[in-house]
């Protein structure tokens, strides 16, 4: 138990969430707390219900039961809008959903929050703002880089930025370095610690468990929609770790 981080109350807690969809259990009464600068790593088996888990997170899809709470107050979430709002939740999928033809700062203030900003911010405002965030996380990439140059682990980091830069409180990320090479593995994972320096909350879903073991503070393992286990990363190994994901379902390891 790592106190200083359970006596918090919590980020976001999340009690009996279920989904299904059809006959398919993908989600099974889950209840969760995630804390304020913790990093949580989900695991398990592929079809495990990990990323609609994520999914109900974020408004992508609408939970058929359970209750959100926000900082200890009910919230419901019925679109990504309002998880953006009422949960501060930035979600950033596999595949990004930037835009290649624009640069790293109107990817940054791409989407719904650019309208509201234009009103009253000029361009070189959104030029310095996007900069000052790069910085923070000590990129070598610049506001005005076109988006389509950037690697795929530079792409992440353009959707951090405007994760840091809206001052969401929750970052969840779905196989974040699946798509990468993996010389730019290690920058993702060093920017999943800087967003918890930066008093961020991370959800982090990887196949990769040494990516896992490397950034998470607790681990959740995920098995046919519901949580089987909660460890603390704590003399965790690659084999420990397996076997708590695969260990003793019956049916075997796939
Ligand atoms: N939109 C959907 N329609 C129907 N079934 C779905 C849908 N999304 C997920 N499922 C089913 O729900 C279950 C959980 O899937 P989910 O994608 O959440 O698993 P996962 O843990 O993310 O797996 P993976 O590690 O392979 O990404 C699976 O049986 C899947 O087939
Ligand atoms: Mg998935």
């Amino acid at each position: 138990m790592t106190t200083h981080v359970q006596t918090a109350t919590p980020l976001l807690s999340v009690r009996g969430l279920s989904k299904s969809f059809g006959n398919v259990q993908a989600v099974d009464n889950v209840s969760l707390d995630i804390f304020p600068k913790e990093v949580i790593g989900l695991v398990g088996d592929n079809g495990a219900g990990k990323s609609t888990f994520l999914s109900l997170l974020s408004g992508y899809n609408i939970k058929d039961s359970g209750q959100f709470f926000f900082r200890g107050k009910e919230v419901e979430v019925t679109s990504p809008r309002t998880s953006r709002r009422e949960l501060g939740i930035e979600m950033i999928y596999q595949n990004l959903s930037l835009a290649p033809d624009l640069t790293v700062w109107e990817n940054i203030f791409l989407g719904e929050e650019l309208a509201r900003w234009r009103l009253f911010m000029r361009r070189r405002d959104m030029i310095a703002q996007a900069e000052r965030v790069l910085r923070q996380l000590n990129s070598k990439v610049s506001a005005n880089d076109f988006v389509g140059n950037l690697s795929g682990g530079e792409q992440q980091l353009v959707a951090i930025s405007r994760a840091l830069l809206f001052e969401r409180d929750l970052i969840i990320m779905d196989e974040p370095t699946a798509a990468i090479s993996l010389a730019k593995v290690r920058d993702v994972l060093d920017l999943i610690l800087s967003l918890k320096q930066h008093g961020k909350s991370v959800i982090i879903v990887s196949h990769r468990l040494e990516d896992i073991l490397t950034v998470a503070d607790r681990i959740v393992v995920f098995a046919r929609g519901r949580i089987r286990e909660i460890l603390e990363n704590k003399d965790l190994t690659i084999e420990s770790l397996v076997r708590a994901i695969f260990g003793d379902l019956e049916g075997g390891a796939k």
